[in-house]
């Protein structure tokens, strides 16, 4: 049969499916042999469910023959209880990729336009031209932070949303409650924020913003919504479970495009569950800074100059010269997986996840062991 019988819509034509970052098993796959693989590519959390979200899937494994309850009411009650917002401004998502793409479903036409940061989150270019609107990528600033007064720059007549990856992914800088709040305050009244707080719950800084309590439900902003996942310090990745607070009539956009299930019943439970637990999570945080400050030691050591990142995740733009690709494949070759960047805007960079302790320490020995003879 023709490539051409059942075309893509023209929109479509020119993306490619979204690649993930390197498995584990497709690295033992390639490079064989015994020694331990190190997956340090997909900013997952390195540690598993917390203890009670694995009991909570382990005692609901035999009640998977009924559906879930489509609306989550339970899920959607405890975060708003947890963050002061009313049940009516939780959004749910098969994880926080899938708001996304259901944000772009309910809100944009064709033609219209989405502002971000570029080197960012490869979801938003993606999700924008999927319903053939239009990204508007702007250069993060010189500190590799997202560019806000530029980016305001770019609004327009045409603008229906704008992204603010905070922390950044993949460079890992932030923008302050200050500047955040200025911005939000600035923007014209249709156009709608994306504040993507993926990892909130790792950043420790005083001036970070905590956008859900003082912007949506303290600062009462009908313009802004906030988006986190359980995928990261949770380490509920493999589920999907992605959440966000903002304005009732924008979760309702999303309800009515989304998928009738749109999170299955074990990510409802395992969700339920973690919330809440704040000192397994605070250790979690503790560990983090600890495994980030390693690698950030390491990279230095080797002359490279990690960018300050505050999740957990570190960036580091390479010489010139020297491709991301080509220091992910090397580092592949030992056993650890990093991610290079060029589909995120960033070909002369890569990316490297905090691990648990061991996993860092063979990272570490990698670094040392691979990048001088690269990096020169
Ligand atoms: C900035 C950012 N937003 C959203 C996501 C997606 O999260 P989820 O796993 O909930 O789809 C990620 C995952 O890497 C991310 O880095």
């Amino acid at each position: 049969m023709s490539d051409d019988r059942f075309p893509m819509k023209p929109a479509l034509r020119d993306l490619r499916p979204y690649e993930p970052g390197l498995s584990a098993e497709a690295l033992r796959r390639k490079i064989g042999g015994e020694r331990p693989i190190v997956k340090l590519g997909s900013n997952e959390g390195p540690w598993g469910p917390l203890p009670a979200a694995a009991q909570a899937i382990r005692d609901h494994v035999d009640g998977l023959n009924r559906y879930p309850d489509g609306a989550f009411h339970e899920l959607r009650g405890t975060l708003a209880e947890i963050t002061g917002a009313r049940p009516d401004q939780v959004v749910l998502g098969n994880g926080a990729d899938t708001i996304l793409i259901n944000l772009s479903l309910a809100l944009l036409e064709p033609g219209d336009e989405v502002v971000f940061g570029w080197p960012s989150f490869i979801t938003y270019p993606i999700s924008v031209r999927k319903v053939d609107a239009v990204p508007v990528m702007v250069p993060l600033d010189d500190q590799h932070r997202y560019d806000l007064d530029a980016m305001l720059a770019k609004v327009t007549d045409r603008t229906r949303m704008v992204y603010v990856c905070n922390p950044n992914n993949p460079t890992g800088t932030y923008v302050d409650r200050e500047r955040l709040t200025r911005f939000v305050d600035a923007l014209p009244e249709h156009v709608l924020c994306v504040v993507d707080e993926a990892y909130h719950e790792y950043v420790t800084a005083d001036d970070y913003a905590d956008s859900i309590a003082e912007i949506v439900v303290a600062g009462g902003r009908e313009n802004v919504l906030v988006l986190r996942t359980m995928s990261k310090i949770y380490g509920l990745a493999g589920l999907r479970v992605g959440w966000g607070v903002g304005p009732a009539h924008v979760v309702r956009a999303i309800d009515t495009v989304r998928g009738p299930f749109e999170m299955n019943a074990l990510a409802n439970e395992a969700a339920l569950a973690s919330l809440g637990q704040r000192e397994l999570l605070a250790e979690r945080v503790a560990a983090n800074e600890a495994g980030r400050a390693q690698l950030g030691d390491a990279l230095r050591e080797v002359g490279l100059d990690p960018i300050p990142g505050v999740g957990n995740f570190l960036c580091v733009q390479l010489p010139a010269g020297l491709a991301g690709r080509e220091v992910a494949q090397r580092l592949e070759d030992v056993g650890v997986i990093v991610r290079p960047l060029e589909m995120f805007g960033m070909p002369d960079g890569v990316r490297i996840t905090v691990g648990t302790p061991e996993e860092n320490e063979v990272a570490v020995a990698a670094i040392r062991d691979v990048l001088p003879a690269l990096v020169g």
